[in-house]
């Protein structure tokens, strides 16, 4: 079995985050996102995977190389301009040889890659599309069914109160590779929008794989704060960096549960968590107060600041007595005035990419 991931998106909704690290490679409980979602195909068995990139290809080459060091087989197939969910599939389609996964690079979930290979093989048909149950469904693509399993329709975030089912498509795909024919080349296609809809309509069938798994989507700030606080409460599983700590106990001035990359500081007169994970290197300074947030690594926090429910990227530095407000987002390598309030919901980063390739 092969799979593609996605891992081509600018990622806008997270910038300016992913001005300076594109969305796979950022970082979850400090290990690339894309990381965590190849151990879970290694998991599955699954050895063969291809990398539809474009936006800052160069971080995910350089990390992962050819895939050896995991255990795999990763193939690069870079886009000159982005071809969409679909047109990035079908431009792979000289690597496919079987049936194949489809996996937005987005996605942090605890589905079971094998119990979804075995309701494949059981029900046949073009593919099985995994869907989760969402109290909003007027945020996603809602896909209906019939008691089969069998898909009947697509509905694409239809108005508050017109949900057809709370059943929504949850971005992981188990697809024959005869879809590969039914794709346009050469121009962007929406696997979501106008491949699925259209093998409807052509009469092929698709099924619904529902499950109650952990599922989030970590494309906006919110959602990644929460799909952290979910893997240091446990809500979501995941494994731990040999370097790292997970710190259960507490000690001076930590509020459980906290992460610690390798090499942190924290002056002990300062107060970390709860849910906080510090990235590598980071140094936070006497009364310094960090709770609900994520630092990346290298980040330095002078004394007396205070970080609530925020991300901060990379080597910035938070100036002595400085306030970061609840939702705010700050870019890499950047300087917070001592002093300085920056209001709630801020954003915080240069005006456009830092890295290029
Ligand atoms: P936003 O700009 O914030 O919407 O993020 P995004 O660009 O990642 O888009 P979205 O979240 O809709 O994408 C879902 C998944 O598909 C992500 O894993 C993207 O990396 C990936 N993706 C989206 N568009 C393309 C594309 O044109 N080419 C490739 N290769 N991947 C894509």
């Amino acid at each position: 079995m092969q799979a593609i991931v996605l891992v081509g998106g600018e990622g806008t909704r997270l910038r300016p985050l992913t001005y300076g690290t594109p969305k796979p490679m950022v970082p979850i409980v400090n290990v690339p996102f894309l990381a965590r979602t190849l151990e879970r195909l290694y998991e599955a068995g699954i050895r063969d995977v291809i990398l539809p990139a474009g936006y800052m290809p160069g971080a995910i080459t350089e990390y992962f190389g050819d895939g050896s060091r995991l255990g795999m087989k990763i193939t690069y197939v870079i886009e000159e301009v982005p071809l969409g969910t679909a047109g990035a599939v079908k431009n792979v389609e000289e690597h496919i040889t079987g049936p194949f996964f489809v996996l937005n690079g987005d996605v942090l979930t605890s589905l079971d890659l094998t119990a979804m290979m075995r309701y494949h093989g059981e029900k046949g048909g073009l593919g099985a599309l995994h869907l989760i149950k969402v109290d909003d469904p007027s945020a996603f693509g809602c896909v209906v069914h019939d008691a089969a399993g069998r898909i009947t329709r697509f509905v694409e975030k239809p108005p508050k109160g017109s949900e057809p089912t709370d059943e929504v498509n949850a971005g992981t795909y188990l697809l024959e590779r005869a879809v590969l024919d039914l794709i346009p080349p050469g121009r962007n296609v929406s696997i979501e929008r106008e491949t699925f809809p259209r093998l409807l309509a052509e009469g092929y069938s698709l099924y619904a794989y529902t499950t109650a798994d952990y599922w989030i989507d970590l494309g906006r700030p919110e959602h990644y704060l929460q799909a952290h606080r979910d893997m240091l409460t446990g809500a979501m599983p995941f494994r731990l960096d040999a370097s790292e700590s997970a710190v259960a106990a507490g000690g001076a001035g930590i509020v459980p549960p906290v992460h610690l990359g390798a090499g942190v500081s924290i002056d002990p007169s300062a107060t970390v968590g709860p849910h906080v994970v510090l990235g590598p290197g980071c140094r936070i300074g006497r009364n310094a107060v960090v709770k609900g947030s994520v630092l990346w690594e290298g980040v330095i926090v002078g004394d007396g600041a205070v970080i609530d429910q925020s991300i901060v990227a990379s080597r910035s530095s938070i100036g002595a007595g400085a306030s970061i407000g609840a939702g705010s987002v700050i870019g890499h390598d950047m300087v917070i005035a001592p002093g300085s309030f920056v209001e709630p919901g801020s954003r915080r980063g240069p005006a456009a990419p830092v890295v290029s390739g």
